[in-house]
């Protein structure tokens, strides 16, 4: 046990509405914090009152972008336990991202432990009603204060929970897709498999025109031949062709995510057979004219599950399943959110318990 010194709010903050949560507006209590310095490591774990803190103008994220993130959940059991769904397969893709952006490791058990910590003492935040969750949100930025460019000295980290609701307004229903063919998100060779702020401010302005046309998000393409497909917004993406699940394969652009690894071996245990591979969008669209693409839908930890009810590629739009969301995709919410809320018992070792 490591010595993660806890200083509490005076005043505890007002639990919100479950009914009205949203997404990630709210924020609990406390939060966890840890400082790094070269020479030093990563040191001072702490709970503290979740509050701002003071940067100098010239630290460095602000200029460059030197900063990861994760995103995981913490789940109210039908029995009332408080559970945290793979907080160590989260933590471990952390320090993949840190590598990526020549951050320093983190100590998986100690953040692990800090994080069990700041749920526990903040548990009356994670809320009870079916599709809600405490979201937590892990980040490190550098701090050190020079406008040169280089890798920072100094980094902070800091975990801050959200009780949050649906991510989507539309909930489970099926969204619309523009396939983007103009803009790209990553490249080979880039920081694509990274959970970092810059993929997602890249992301933003293919966004904003896809919105503008009347989409709900963007199907991103690979960078070289705009041909295979990558993700689907800020998810992974699986297409069921001729009864088969199939992924693209992780090729160092795309996000290795943690609810993409869930649906992979759910599919597996429940006999679904699934493939994680190469897969061009004339392919999606071919299948779809033989009348063999059966469902489509985004995987992530926020929607968990996204079916994609329309594809439109250079002016050719499909309807996916009747616009209607697929049974496979029913099958697998249901799967992972009934271990998430306790309903399914967890065979797997995913669910750890606060
Ligand atoms: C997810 O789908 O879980 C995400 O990555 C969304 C998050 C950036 C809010």
């Amino acid at each position: 046990m490591s010595n993660i010194v806890v200083h509490r709010v005076d005043e505890p903050g007002v639990l919100p509405d479950e009914t009205k949560l949203g997404f990630g507006k709210i924020f609990a209590d406390h939060m966890f914090v840890m400082d790094y310095e070269t020479g030093k490591g990563w040191h001072n774990p702490r709970i503290e009152p979740y509050a701002e803190f003071p940067l100098y103008p010239a630290a460095m994220v602000y200029h460059y972008g030197q900063a990861i993130f994760e995103g995981m959940k913490a789940f109210r059991t039908v029995d009332n336990r408080i559970v945290i769904f793979r907080p160590k397969d989260y933590l471990n893709r952390f320090n993949r991202s840190a590598d990526i952006l020549c951050i320093p490791n983190i100590d998986v058990d100690l953040v692990n432990e800090g994080l069990n910590k700041l749920i526990e003492i903040d548990k009356h935040w994670v809320p009870g009603s079916l599709g809600t969750a405490l979201y937590i949100r892990p980040f490190i930025v550098a701090t050190d204060p020079y406008v040169g460019v280089k890798s920072s000295d100094t980094f902070k980290l800091f975990i801050i929970t959200s009780p949050v609701g649906a991510y989507y307004a539309a909930g489970f229903n099926p969204v619309k897709i523009k396939v983007e063919d103009k803009y790209v998100r990553a490249v080979p060779g880039g920081i694509g498999e990274a959970k970092t702020p810059g993929n997602y401010a890249a992301s933003l302005r293919a966004g904003v025109e896809a919105k503008k046309e009347g989409f709900d998000q963007v199907l991103w393409l690979d960078g070289i031949e705009r041909r295979y497909v990558e993700e689907v917004g800020t998810m992974n993406i699986f297409f069921k062709i001729r009864g088969e699940l199939i992924t693209p394969a992780l090729n160092g652009s795309i996000l290795a995510g943690v609810t993409r690894r869930t649906v992979l071996e759910i599919a597996q245990e429940l006999g679904i057979p699934a493939v994680e591979r190469r897969i061009a969008i004339d392919e999606v669209f071919e299948a779809h004219a033989k009348g063999e693409l059966e469902e489509v839908f985004g995987s992530g930890t926020a929607a968990v599950i996204s079916p994609v009810g329309q594809l439109t590629w250079k002016g050719q739009t499909i309807i996916v399943n009747d616009n209607k969301t697929g049974e496979t995709s029913q099958k697998l919410y249901e799967y992972v959110t009934g271990l998430q809320y306790g309903k399914i018992a967890d065979k797997h070792g995913w669910v750890a318990e606060v």
